[in-house]
């Protein structure tokens, strides 16, 4: 049997990208990222994909003619693929029924707060501005709702300071380590 198939689909720098992408080079987890998908031309994870040597599919949903049009291409191309898990790593995105009809049950999210507390964009900024002790990341099932779905994994860590980008650095490393293991769990039983 060869190894399983992922697609990561990122917005932004691509962090929780490059450490799946590690992992499966070093052995760590027993798939191979295929695809890369970037809705942001020019974001760092389109660099980071070329320096492992991941197929793209970069491109603007606006300039495509929309989102379901931009949804149809990378089911086509996943398709092609034979992809088997999908794991959106800061997609900043809500997904459509293109997507979720074809890979629904199949498709995560990472997500820098212990849900379904401070879903959306900014949650570590609201958890600081909240002034919670306990932070977390958690990966879920991906749904139709911002930041919905099952939840899969949890992982938390006390904190008790005011400066978000110190709980971003900390979180961010929980983040690389609970996506791997996590991956590695969900690969083994499909
Ligand atoms: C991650 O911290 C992820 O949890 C967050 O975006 C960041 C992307 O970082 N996702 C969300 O906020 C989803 N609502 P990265 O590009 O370095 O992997």
């Amino acid at each position: 049997m060869g190894k399983k198939k992922l697609a990561v689909f990122a917005s932004g720098s691509g962090t929780n990208f490059e450490a799946i992408a590690q992992a499966c080079a070093d052995g760590r987890l027993d798939a191979e990222v295929a695809l890369m998908v970037c809705d942001q031309p020019g974001a760092a994870v389109v660099a980071r994909a070329e320096r492992f040597g991941v197929p793209a599919f970069v491109a603007s949903p606006k300039e495509m003619g929309g989102k379901a049009a931009f949804e149809a291409e990378i089911v086509r191309r996943m398709d092609a693929l034979g992809i088997d898990l999908v794991c959106l790593a800061g997609y900043m995105r809500i997904l459509s029924d293109v997507l979720l009809d074809a890979y629904g049950g199949r498709i995560i999210n990472i997500h820098p707060s212990l849900l379904p507390a401070f879903r959306g964009a900014h949650a570590v900024e609201q958890a600081v501005e909240y002034g919670v002790k306990v932070y977390g990341i958690t990966i879920h099932y991906v749904n139709a709702e911002l930041d919905g779905g099952k939840i899969i994994a949890q992982r938390a860590f006390e904190y008790d300071g005011d400066d978000p980008e110190e709980v971003h650095r900390i979180g961010q490393k929980i983040e690389h380590a609970l996506y791997v293991e996590t991956i590695q769990k969900l690969l083994s039983n499909l």
